[in-house]
């Protein structure tokens, strides 16, 4: 199967606007297909509203955003893509049809995934060509923020199709979710719909208003299920004996008429009172102002759960160091021929460590990048050295890590939005316990400097909270890219 560098989308409606969003931020290209070619400036404005968002949710260093193109010709977005997600409307019919069509333009080698919230993938690839490349990969509004997305094969859906399928989406920083077989509705949906009948029935009885509802659940088990699922908060909820002993305790209520699942029929008064119920709620903001603030709160809890290695904090983490260790990569045959030629006694001069594009997001009311987006482009370089010289996650893990001590910057011209950059970086100094770094900032159209700084770092033993001697071997790579570099 292909590396992903273009994605295809078949239906640019609210899932494929989603799925447009998250691949370009990652720096994948999008090449967008739908019947209307209305949808073009809709998907743009979808693309241009999630950015604000996803421009908060990691200070990772990020490869240059994608390329948006867009297409009312399937089969020609068909033959130049590395991977197809299918969006359109959820009739098996017509995605039946859609996908045997598309499956005779791209090459056999392209994965297409449907985002199908409830059709089985088996059905879905009966007419396709190579149908062993169809699955259902089903992800959740906003497509996005929220990382989870379902895998299911069908009879004919093949490993390794389900595993490059798996390696696209974690790349993009999603949690793939491989369903064991499939069912109707896969898993996610048949939890939500169980849920949703019992609030239609609890309306329809006039037990209850939407908003009640929804407060039933944002007080209470809400805040839990972003951390935990529902088996590991019920396994907490039987006390120290744990799960075993929650059966014992409440397995009778299951015997119990507590709930109905066979969903009410959708009488023209029930819709009313689900449609005025939420109207209520949203209390005259639109959809958009909405959206923004569900996004918002969506991107603070990641953050939050990060801290903890929890959930979708944990997938955010693994995507950040997927990031770093990217932008790392980049530098490393620099830093490499550069130790080599050092110890054959030339010197290379400043490496070129980062190479980054001033992100819209990064400027401020003065019309340029902001302060602080300077320290972290020099931080960014700092990492990749350090991390070229063995100082990674697993150094850090054992209780070793370079702080900050100090930092000098000085500011020299602009960055405007959209500029390309680069940093040069230099070991100016290294002993057991300090390293300092000379970075500077330039303008890649004219080579402007726009900035440098000059930073020192301390080796510490996290643990015992004290600076303490580097390894022989980080401060020996250290100290070759000195001799290179100066
Ligand atoms: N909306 C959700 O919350 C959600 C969540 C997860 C999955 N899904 C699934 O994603 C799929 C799309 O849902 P949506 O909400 O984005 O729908 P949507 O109606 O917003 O978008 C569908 C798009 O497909 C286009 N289209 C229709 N026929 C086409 C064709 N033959 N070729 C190309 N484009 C065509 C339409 O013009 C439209 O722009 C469905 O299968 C749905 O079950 C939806």
């Amino acid at each position: 199967m292909r590396q992903v560098r273009t994605l295809g989308l078949l239906g640019t409606g609210v899932i494929g606007g989603g799925w447009a969003a998250r691949a370009l931020h990652f720096g994948i290209d999008v090449v967008a297909a739908d019947l209307k070619p209305q949808m073009e400036e809709w998907l743009r404005g979808a693309v241009a509203n999630a950015e604000g968002a996803l421009a908060r949710l990691t200070f990772a260093p990020l490869p240059a955003k994608g390329r948006l193109t867009f297409t009312t010709d399937m089969h020609a977005m068909a033959r130049q893509v590395d991977f197809i997600q299918e969006n359109i409307p959820e009739q098996l019919e017509l995605k039946q049809r859609v996908l045997a069509e598309i499956s005779r333009h791209a090459p056999p080698d392209v994965v297409i995934a449907s985002s199908t919230s409830g059709l089985m993938p088996s059905d879905l690839q009966r007419d396709m060509v190579a149908p062993e490349r169809l699955l259902v990969a089903h992800p959740f509004n906003p497509v996005y923020l929220l990382p989870l997305v379902e895998l299911v094969g069908g009879r004919a859906t093949s490993e390794a199709a389900l595993e490059a399928a798996a390696h696209f989406y974690r790349y993009i920083g999603m949690h793939p979710l491989r369903v064991r077989r499939e069912v109707p509705g896969h898993l996610t949906d048949r939890l939500q719909e169980a849920i949703w009948r019992e609030i239609l029935h609890l309306v329809n009885d006039g037990v209850a208003t939407t908003g009640e509802l929804d407060e039933s659940i944002i007080y209470g088990p809400g805040l839990r299920w972003a951390g935990m699922g529902t088996n590991l908060i019920y396994h907490l909820a039987g006390g120290e004996p744990g799960m075993r002993h929650m059966l014992r305790q409440f397995g009778p209520c299951l015997k119990w008429p507590w709930t109905k699942l066979e969903a009410p029929e959708l009488t023209e008064e029930l819709i009313d009172r689900m449609v005025e119920g939420t109207q209520s709620q949203a209390a005259g903001r639109s959809i958009r102002e909405l959206e923004r603030l569900r996004d918002n709160y969506l991107v603070a809890i990641q953050q939050v759960l990060r801290e903890y290695d929890l959930g979708a904090g944990a997938t955010l983490r693994a995507l950040e160091e997927r990031l770093y260790e990217d932008a790392a990569a980049r530098a490393r045959p620099h830093l490499a021929a550069a130790s080599v030629s050092a110890a054959a006694g030339n010197r290379s001069g400043p490496l070129r460590l980062l190479e980054t594009c001033v992100r819209p997001e990064w400027i401020d009311y003065n019309g340029h990048m902001t302060d602080w987006r300077y320290l972290q482009l020099f931080g960014d370089a700092t990492d990749a050295l350090f991390r070229y010289a063995g100082i990674d996650e697993a150094y850090r893990r054992s209780g070793r890590a370079m702080y900050t001590l100090e930092t000098h910057l000085t500011h020299k011209a602009e960055a405007h939005s959209q500029e390309r950059l680069y940093v040069l970086s230099r070991v100016l100094e290294v002993d057991e316990k300090r390293v300092r770094v000379q970075h500077t900032l330039q303008r890649a159209r004219d080579e402007v400097l726009v900035a440098s700084a000059e930073v020192l770092y301390l080796h510490v033993s996290t643990q015992e909270g004290k600076v303490a001697r580097m390894d022989a071997e980080v401060r020996g790579h250290l100290v070759a890219i000195q001799a290179a570099t100066n």
